[in-house]
């Protein structure tokens, strides 16, 4: 798959050097994906390495005092995220021993992990074979496939999440994944793409059609 090769090429080349991508601690890339849920990479990074430091394991986590993670979380906003990951943790511990599940299917039973945190974790961590869908990847596939329906559409998210497994990388699915969503985060921003560098131009139909300034399209409600 031409798309996919060149992704992780390019990924290659151009990612970021951060924390939780050393590892395949499925814990530790818990933590970080939650934080970075609805928050920036520069704005996450002192809570990762924070939250690392005094909660080291999914267990030092689980018996932590509740309004200790809070206070560590201030400044994050959405405090259900901080108060579902300490539930998350307890069930870790109860359920599994405090071995952190690596498995989708398991991973989505825990409280406040859905569909894009499980995958994520799942393939990072153990190389499952599921592909993230987060507003990164939406971005990247409508402009490079030129899809105009709704990423907020149940047709549409049901549209990209079967291109999206489509095109994964059997072999390498976590290293795929990480490679679309830091295309869609350095490269197809929001704002202001770099198309006029863009390994991808040639065959990106939004590129062609003059329309990526248009895509992806949201519904509004
Ligand atoms: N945002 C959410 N998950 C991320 C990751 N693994 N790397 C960089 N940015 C992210």
């Amino acid at each position: 798959m031409a798309f996919s090769n060149e992704i992780m090429a390019w990924y290659s080349r151009h990612k970021r050097d951060l924390p939780w991508r050393r590892t395949t601690n499925p814990y530790i890339i818990w933590l970080s994906e939650v934080i970075l849920q609805q928050t920036r990479v520069e704005q996450g990074l002192p809570y990762f390495h924070r939250f690392v430091s005094q909660y080291p394991d999914v267990v030092s986590f689980a018996s932590a005092d509740e309004d200790e993670i809070l206070l560590h979380w201030q400044g994050l906003g959405y405090y259900s995220r901080a108060r579902n990951m300490h539930r998350a943790a307890k069930a870790v511990v109860q359920e599994y021993g405090g071995a952190f599940p690596t498995n989708y299917e398991e991973l989505i039973k825990l409280k406040g992990i859905g569909e894009y945190t499980a995958a994520a974790i799942a393939s990072f961590s153990a190389n499952e074979a599921r592909a993230v869908v987060d507003g990164n990847v939406f971005r990247v596939l409508s402009r490079y496939f030129g899809i105009d329906d709704p990423i907020n559409s149940t047709k549409g998210k049901k549209r990209f999440l079967s291109l999206a497994q489509d095109l994964l990388d059997h072999q390498n699915p976590g290293w795929y994944n990480q490679s679309v969503m830091e295309f869609g985060a350095l490269q197809c921003r929001p704002k202001n793409p770099a198309c006029a560098t863009c390994v991808l131009r040639l065959d990106c139909r939004a590129v062609n059609e003059g329309r990526v300034g248009n895509l992806p399209v949201k519904i509004k409600g």
